[in-house]
């Protein structure tokens, strides 16, 4: 059993063949952090790592031990105010108003597999022996309650998941204030913050910064996980790159509310935690009542960063994401939205839609303007079915059976959580929308978000959306979300739940999810939040891919999908070419380029490809043939970043099979320069004994270690658009 119990240390220790986590029941009862990293050999105790010693000033624990003190403690699960006065993990304010806790081991259990979070979503083991669990019991004799904190370490993963329960046996009502998923402290401070920073158009940018003493981190506070910060921080040494190094990794599945937070106190440790957002949070707990944190997965790599990506892009796309699509090749698509817009006939649609289809592109989706009113963003939010008889003079369903008699599968956009206050909906139910009375309510984008944290608004969406998939063949719904919550409030819940809004919001966002995805698991989800507002773990869980941004720039993309692959597969990245001049920045790139990028992701259209010259059409039409001939390598291969696009005029990466016999390379040249030097490209992750053939360039053989440490000899020639700025290049290689 790879955790292990020793009685008489009190100890536990998780491990596999890569990673252990230690943990030992203090001399308070209380359970520290011992050690977190690459494997040690188990023994009965590494006690010896628990250090005290009395430093004035310092508030100690018992009066006979001067030494031993919270604060300079590690610990699995802090308090505050009981000698440790960093910020806690957790704070529970009782009936008397105090927030003082006293949570003591009183046992634990181990045991293989991994169990279900009720209503949340998490990873998961198709086999028991794949995953190992322990949860280990603390208990409160003044409040009469149970915290239990769950472990979970994978078989084959460097990754460890970790959940937390509370549960009031007692008879006075707490209220849960701050509930992280997980803490940990670390034992110095010598490391590097990475995070994924963006906003709309501009989702998820790397940014790196050396630690310092003090609070540092990241959050989100507009109601999904947002463009602003994903749920997922990194610290990695100083030295660390994307190939060497320690690096760790903290990754929530969640798609509410956030925090990452990251203290270094002033002995130079530091404290990780992360969970949902404490400032726009508070739970009351009734006797008998419990509350189940979402998942965070920590992940250890002593090979630098893309090691520490590739552990989440193989658990994420084979123990998170589920259902029919998750081994499945995804469609080729064309999705009308830079097309038309909300401006379109059915006739309009049909002839994207054939000519998609003669090019040998598999899915065509209808966005937004199908439904109620819909032709500006003013008004039909709300209204799931065809008003606007003009428009679509058969409704979805002639068109979907059109669409389908062409031999393509049909695709939707829906936006389940908004309204419009120009809608059947709003006017039905004026109170169902997220606002509090007596203020006004800010728009965005002119909508109104609906209370999903009232069941029956769930209920009722699901009712509309079931009646019309159950009458209409569609295999793909792109669930898109356009706007933040403001003036959080429900007008359904009393003074004291106002602070259960968020969290409950995200719970019926999973319901619905989880509903339609049971109801019809042939359906594939993509989700979408203006583009990759929402692109988290927590969604992954119902919907296998996400739009991962509104900006379709070739060279932009190349930044997005770089740092979005810090955490997520790229089976989960949609990525389109889009027509020039772009929507977003106006540049204009070659479309070899633009398939070059968004050949590394699910792959599409989204321009109107009737409007394309024979010769681009041509050009199409062999993208698409080579990206069916390589999607399983793509969409199954291990994926390693090489040259990063934001600090060089270069940006490269790699996909290379699990069995190492094929590889896809592609390299971009982002600015054209006279007089250019000569480069090498150097691959990764080959086999080094193999023989490779590099397609379409070179039809030399080429050794896998000759590949890697000497490189390819860069011809410019061969670039795509040589001799102008955003050329690229894809090298494919075939064992021989
Ligand atoms: C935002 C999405 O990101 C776009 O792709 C498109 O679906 C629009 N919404 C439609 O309103």
């Amino acid at each position: 059993m790879p955790i292990i119990y020793h009685e008489n240390s009190k100890e536990f220790h998780l491990y596999n063949n890569q990673i252990s986590y230690i943990i030992k029941v203090l001399k308070n009862n209380q359970p520290g952090n011992i050690y977190f990293g690459k494997k040690v050999n188990d023994k009965e105790s590494f006690g010896y790592l628990v250090k005290g010693k009395p430093r004035s000033m310092a508030a100690c624990v018992f009066e006979d031990d001067p030494g031993f003190s919270l604060q300079h403690t590690m610990q699995e699960y802090p308090s505050y105010g009981t000698t440790d006065f960093r910020y806690p993990a957790f704070e529970l304010k009782q009936e008397n108003g105090s927030r003082i806790t006293c949570f003591e081991y009183i046992g634990h259990s181990i045991y293989m597999g991994k169990k279900k979070l009720t209503g949340l979503p998490a990873t998961y083991v198709e086999d028991e022996k794949e995953a190992y669990s322990l949860e280990i019991y603390l208990y409160d004799s003044v409040i009469n309650m149970e915290l239990t904190l769950c472990y979970t370490i994978f078989s084959d993963y460097p990754a460890i998941a970790r959940n937390v329960r509370f549960l009031n046996k007692g008879d006075n009502t707490v209220i849960l204030e701050r509930a992280m998923s997980a803490s940990i402290d670390l034992p110095d401070s010598d490391f590097e913050l990475i995070h994924l920073s963006g906003a709309w158009a501009r989702e998820r940018h790397i940014k790196c910064r050396k630690l310092e003493q003090g609070i540092q981190g990241i959050y989100s506070m507009c109601g999904i996980s947002s463009a602003e910060h994903n749920p997922f921080i990194a610290l990695k040494r100083p030295t660390a790159d994307e190939f060497t190094g320690e690096v760790y990794g903290f990754s929530l599945i969640y798609s509410g509310n956030h925090i990452a937070q990251v203290e270094v106190d002033t002995h130079d440790m530091t404290r990780v935690m992360m969970g949902i957002h404490p400032d726009t949070f508070e739970w009351p707990l009734c006797k008998g009542e419990a509350f189940q944190t979402p998942e965070v997965v920590m992940t250890y790599s002593d090979e630098g960063l893309n090691k520490m990506s590739q552990t989440y892009h193989s658990l994420y796309r084979k123990r998170l994401v589920r259902g029919q699509w998750r081994d499945r090749p995804r469609p080729i698509l064309i999705n009308n939205w830079e097309a038309t817009g909300m401006n379109f006939t059915e006739e309009k649609i049909l002839s994207i839609a054939k000519a998609g289809k003669e090019l040998g592109i598999e899915m065509f989706v209808l966005d937004d303007g199908w439904f109620g009113k819909r032709n500006t963003d003013k008004s039909g939010l709300g209204d799931w079915h065809v008003t606007n008889f003009s428009k679509l003079p058969g409704g979805i369903a002639r068109l979907a059976d059109k669409i389908n008699a062409m031999g393509l599968k049909f695709g939707l956009w829906f936006e389940p959580e908004m309204v419009n206050k120009d809608s059947d909906l709003y006017r039905a139910h004026p109170d169902w929308i997220i606002h509090t009375p007596g203020r006004r309510t800010s728009p965005s984008r002119n909508q109104y978000v609906l209370d999903f944290s009232r069941k029956e608004v769930v209920d009722y969406i699901y009712s509309v959306m079931e009646k019309l998939l159950s009458e209409v063949n569609i295999s793909y719904i792109k669930w898109d979300m356009n706007r933040y919550i403001t003036e959080c409030y429900s007008v359904d819940k009393d003074e004291k739940s106002q602070g259960k809004v968020f969290h409950e919001y995200i719970l019926g966002v999973y319901d619905l999810y989880d509903r339609l995805t049971s109801r019809f698991p042939h359906i594939l989800f993509e989700s979408c939040a203006s583009g990759g507002a929402r692109f988290d773990p927590g969604i992954l869980y119902y919907a296998p891919q996400t739009w991962t941004s509104d900006n379709t720039d070739a060279i932009e993309r190349l930044m997005i999908q770089y740092g979005t692959s810090m955490v997520y597969p790229i089976s989960s990245m949609g990525a389109h070419i889009s027509a020039v001049p772009n929507q977003q920045v106006g540049r204009v790139t070659p479309v070899e380029t633009r398939a070059n990028v968004a050949f590394f992701g699910v792959f599409g259209y989204e321009l109107d490809i009737t409007e394309l010259t024979d010769e681009e059409k041509s050009k199409v039409k062999e993208q698409i043939e080579f990206y069916k001939a390589h999607r399983e390598l793509i969409l199954t291969g291990n994926f390693y970043r090489i040259t990063s696009p934001f600090n060089s005029n270069v940006a490269s990466w790699i996909i290379v099979s699990e069995d190492k016999s094929e590889a896809m390379a592609g390299y971009y040249k982002i600015l054209n320069r006279a007089n250019e030097s000569f480069k090498r490209f150097k691959l990764v992750g080959l086999d080094p004994d193999k023989r490779y053939i590099i397609n379409g360039t070179k039809q030399d053989e080429f050794y896998g270690d000759e590949l890697m440490n000497i490189g390819i000899a860069i011809d410019d020639n061969e670039l795509c658009c040589n001799g102008s700025d955003f050329s690229s290049i894809i090298f494919y290689l075939k064992e021989k």
